[in-house]
């Protein structure tokens, strides 16, 4: 191996994320923590993956889980302390496994200092500097929208009950609990530095970057070309996100905030990475964040949003390895993360109806068994391409989404924001199954913070450990397989493949794929060494047969 590959551990990496308030409860407060990740390492260790990336566990008043920091250097006590962290990186370590923590730069909670003594000190102080207040009379500053619905601004008056304050306003582009910083301020700069260092210092392996096409907002702050409510006019976001140029977003200042982090990271050495939550368009766009000086890798979400389509697929393979080789970043592959319904979910459905306002209980239903059939093919398939792969807890088990929430139990910002019309994210956060006979399902006994589906049972981690042809062995297999073959430092090569069909072929390694609901024949020599759903080879093993949404892997 090469010393780059050493040093950029990352470019191959299979990282799981951890969502710290649903993943395990330790203390029986209906609330995962800290010490419930550090119970299940060697779950992760024997699952095979190489790093942990936890989504935020800092002080917070938990208005959007957690992306709502009142304190960038302290832990959420609902989660545990800084000794647990410590413990954590420490053992997570010590199994050989790396631990990505997560990054809120666009905005803080209104509970953080900082603005709280931007309140305080009123309009027009250096405190109020460090966001994006403005003095408008005639309503809202300008036509933004909140990205979980309703106007991307709020009145201050309500929150200092200050005469002064008639007519000031701050911006949001998520939920009012989350202000903006203001990244033209140098204080803003120092803050974020000093927090790199701060968890660098405790041995944090790199960072997820939460809105890293965000920060960064024309100066004068124009009208989109959206306006609020842009759930509910009819005005369908790609995502929860637009990811259509905005002023607010994909602006070319924000690399300039990427050099000046990744200079203080190098202070720690080359091993210590970024990955950029960037949504943006089109893919030469993204490509940008992670040239050589910026961030080290970004999600591929052109890849989790594909529909069940093999040419779709195919385009967005070929696309993505172009554009990342254009700038030598390695390509990611995810299909699930903690703001999009689950893919056992989002295939489950025969037509291509957009899922991304999430699935409520009045929507239609998504058909389980097939969701997971392809599921598994999809994932068995993305496993097996060179790069960085991305799992989100629980998909390892074969969870679906929870699309039965009742509206009361119902915690994601955007529901209420909306006025009830999008379900929004919380089916895909639903607290683990750990055992199927314990209350709760094994997460913890206290009453979990979102409920769980009564069928959880039958995903359990203790049923599927027990179960050789369980979704989690598959899993095992396949990440042992792919270290074993060394896949995510391999090549790629498309082989000729049949319409609804994909085939490549990595380190000697031909991958299959079938999209349709018939069996399919494809030419290709060697043993079945991982399969998802029906795959057989002919007796003169040059032949493979594979039944509807399966997927093998042949050597
Ligand atoms: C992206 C995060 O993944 C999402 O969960 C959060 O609501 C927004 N950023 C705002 O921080
Ligand atoms: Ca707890």
């Amino acid at each position: 191996m090469q010393r780059k590959d050493l040093d950029q551990w990352w470019r191959s990496a299979v990282i799981y994320q951890v969502y710290p308030r649903s993943f395990a409860d330790t203390n029986n407060d209906g609330i995962g923590d800290l010490p419930g990740i550090i119970e299940r390492l060697p779950y992760l260790e024997n699952l095979g993956v190489d790093a942990l990336w936890i989504s935020p566990f800092y002080p917070s008043p938990q208005c959007d889980a957690g992306y709502d920091v009142a304190d960038y250097t302290d832990i959420n006590p609902e989660y545990g302390t800084l000794a647990d962290f410590d413990r954590l990186v420490e053992q997570a370590h010590a199994r050989s496994m790396r631990v990505i923590i997560d990054v809120v730069p666009n905005h803080s909670s209104i509970k953080h200092p900082w603005f709280e003594d931007a309140l305080a000190a009123g309009p027009n102080s250096p405190e109020r500097a460090r966001y994006i207040f403005r003095h408008s009379p005639d309503g809202p500053p300008n036509n933004w929208g909140s990205m979980f619905g309703g106007s991307a601004w709020s009145k201050v008056r309500p929150l200092t009950g200050k005469d002064e304050d008639e007519d000031w306003w701050y911006l949001h582009l998520f939920d009012s609990s989350q202000p903006d910083f203001d990244w033209s301020n140098p204080e803003v700069h120092e803050l974020f530095k000093n927090y790199f260092r701060f968890w660098l210092d405790r041995g944090a392996d790199g960072f997820r970057v939460d809105v890293a096409h965000g920060m960064v907002k024309v100066p004068g702050l124009p009208d989109d070309t959206v306006g609020p409510d842009r759930w509910t006019k009819g005005v369908r976001p790609e995502s929860y996100l637009e990811t259509r140029t905005m002023p607010y977003f994909d602006q070319d200042g924000v690399h300039d905030i990427f050099r000046e982090w990744r200079q203080v990271l190098n202070e720690y050495g080359p091993d210590r990475m970024l990955v950029a939550e960037a949504w943006v368009e089109p893919p030469s766009r993204g490509a940008l964040y992670v040239r050589e000086d910026e961030m080290s890798q970004s999600f591929n979400f052109d890849y989790l949003k594909s529909p069940w389509d093999a040419n779709h697929i195919r385009k967005v393979i070929d696309q993505s390895r172009r554009e990342m080789g254009a700038v030598g970043a390695p390509v990611t592959w995810v299909l699930s993360n903690h703001d999009v319904v689950r893919h056992a979910s989002r295939y489950g459905y025969r037509d291509t109806i957009n899922r991304e306002a999430g699935i409520g209980p009045r929507d239609p239903q998504p058909d389980r068994e097939l969701g997971l059939a392809r599921a598994l093919a999809a994932t068995t398939f993305m496993l097996a391409l060179p790069g960085s792969a991305y799992i989100y807890q629980g998909e390892e088990l074969g969870l679906p989404e929870h699309t039965q929430i009742a509206d009361a139990d119902r915690q994601d910002p955007t529901f209420a924001r909306t006025g009830g019309k999008i379900p929004g994210r919380d089916g895909c956060r639903v607290p683990l199954p750990w055992h199927a006979t314990a209350p709760n399902y094994g997460f913890g006994t206290g009453s979990p913070w979102l409920p769980q589906p009564d069928y959880w049972g039958n995903y359990a981690a203790d049923r599927e450990d027990a179960d050789p042809t369980s979704t989690l062995n598959h899993y095992r297999k396949a990440l042992k397989l792919r270290r074993e073959l060394g896949l995510g430092t391999g090549d790629f090569r498309w082989v000729d493949s049949l319409e609804g069909v994909l085939v490549f072929e990595n380190k000697g390694v031909t991958v299959a794929l079938n999209f349709t609901d018939q069996e399919w024949a494809v030419q290709v020599s060697g043993n079945i060494v991982l399969a998802a759903g029906k795959a057989t080879m002919g007796a003169q093993l040059t032949q493979l047969t594979l039944g509807p949404n399966s997927a093998a892997w042949v050597k």
